[in-house]
């Protein structure tokens, strides 16, 4: 690998508000980020050798039918079953089937994107993986719009839509699953119990408007191997956030990968306040440590591939 600047050189360890260290690495001379073409080969076959990215973003339809019981990832003793309208949406081939990108940008949720102005940029990769459904219209200046998978996870229902109480929040969150036009919609609906009546009500929603999403709902052993990969690496992560899901497997699908809007702390290099989410009011104690997550390691691990060349971090303007 060609030698490249260390970007936290002069590195400054902060304290949080909420009492988590983390350094503010990363968007320091970013303009010297080479890409590392060797590394990324190399990861993204060291990954293929714990799971395969094409194979396990979704369930297939061959292998499951209505009534099957299911584990829960997170939850072993917690079953539920494939219902009918599952089944009906699961794809019959992987919707990743000999996709390849030359550079894909994967849309991190951290308010770090505000006022960036990265929404060109970001809509100028050929592949654009956004998360949790989060909102693109209104920000479309600093996040962009360009959306070809998005994830869902089933408390997206209740936290950004209210659970679907009125009719006014069904058609929002209808409008929003029609505005993704074509895309994949990749729902984790086994990970954990008690989002099957919110996966339940989606499904729904797509099959009675006859919503163009191309539905994926990842197979159980996704989780395992992907944390498996991470910890044969001496990342010793709890749960893999959906960004580092989505990064993990985009290896797989594309040559140069783009970070946008990861950023899990609350202040920015210079001191400034950063929002949890940029759409949002949810605060950092979510990051704590009855979090699931390990956001400040994870992003330490992505800033170190990120000094290495092998995937970009963008943590600063756009402009
Ligand atoms: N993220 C980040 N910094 C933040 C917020 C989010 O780096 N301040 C990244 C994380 O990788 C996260 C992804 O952006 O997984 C999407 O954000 P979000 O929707 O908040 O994910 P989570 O709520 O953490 O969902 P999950 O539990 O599935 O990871």
């Amino acid at each position: 690998a060609t030698a490249h600047p260390d970007p936290t050189a002069g590195i400054k360890t902060l304290k949080d508000p909420n009492g988590l260290s983390y350094d503010n690495t990363a968007n320091r001379s970013l303009n010297t980020w080479t890409f590392n073409k060797t590394l990324s080969n190399l990861i993204r076959k060291n990954i293929l050798q714990f799971l395969d990215p094409e194979r396990d973003i979704s369930i297939l339809k061959g292998t499951l039918k209505p009534g099957d019981i299911i584990h829960y990832v997170f939850d072993r003793h917690s079953t539920t079953n494939i219902s009918e309208n599952l089944y009906r949406l699961l794809p019959t081939v992987s919707p990743m089937k000999n996709q390849h990108h030359r550079r894909c940008a994967i849309v991190g949720n951290s308010g770090i994107l505000l006022n960036s102005s990265c929404g060109s940029e970001i809509d100028a990769h050929d592949f654009v993986i956004r998360c949790n459904l989060a909102p693109v219209e209104e920000y479309s200046q600093d996040v962009g719009r360009q959306t070809n998978l998005v994830t869902m996870n089933p408390s997206v229902v209740q936290r950004a839509f209210q659970d679907l109480v009125s009719e006014e929040w069904n058609q929002r969150f209808l409008r929003r699953l029609q505005s993704l036009g074509g895309s994949v919609l990749w729902i984790p609906a086994f990970m954990a119990k008690g989002g099957e009546e919110r996966v339940e009500w989606a499904l729904r929603l797509i099959l009675r408007h006859a919503v163009d999403v191309r539905t994926a709902f990842p197979s159980l052993r996704l989780l395992h191997a992907v944390r498996g990969y991470w910890l044969t690496n001496n990342v010793h992560i709890k749960r893999p956030t959906t960004g580092l899901l989505m990064y993990t497997m985009a290896t797989r699908f594309c040559e140069e990968i783009h970070l946008y809007g990861f950023w899990p702390f609350p202040v920015d290099a210079h001191g400034k306040a950063v929002k949890y989410h940029y759409y949002d009011s949810l605060k950092y104690e979510y990051t704590s440590s009855s979090s699931p997550h390990t956001m400040p390691l994870e992003f330490r691990t992505l800033s170190s591939l990120h000094r290495q060349g092998a995937l970009r971090l963008h943590t600063g303007s756009c402009r």
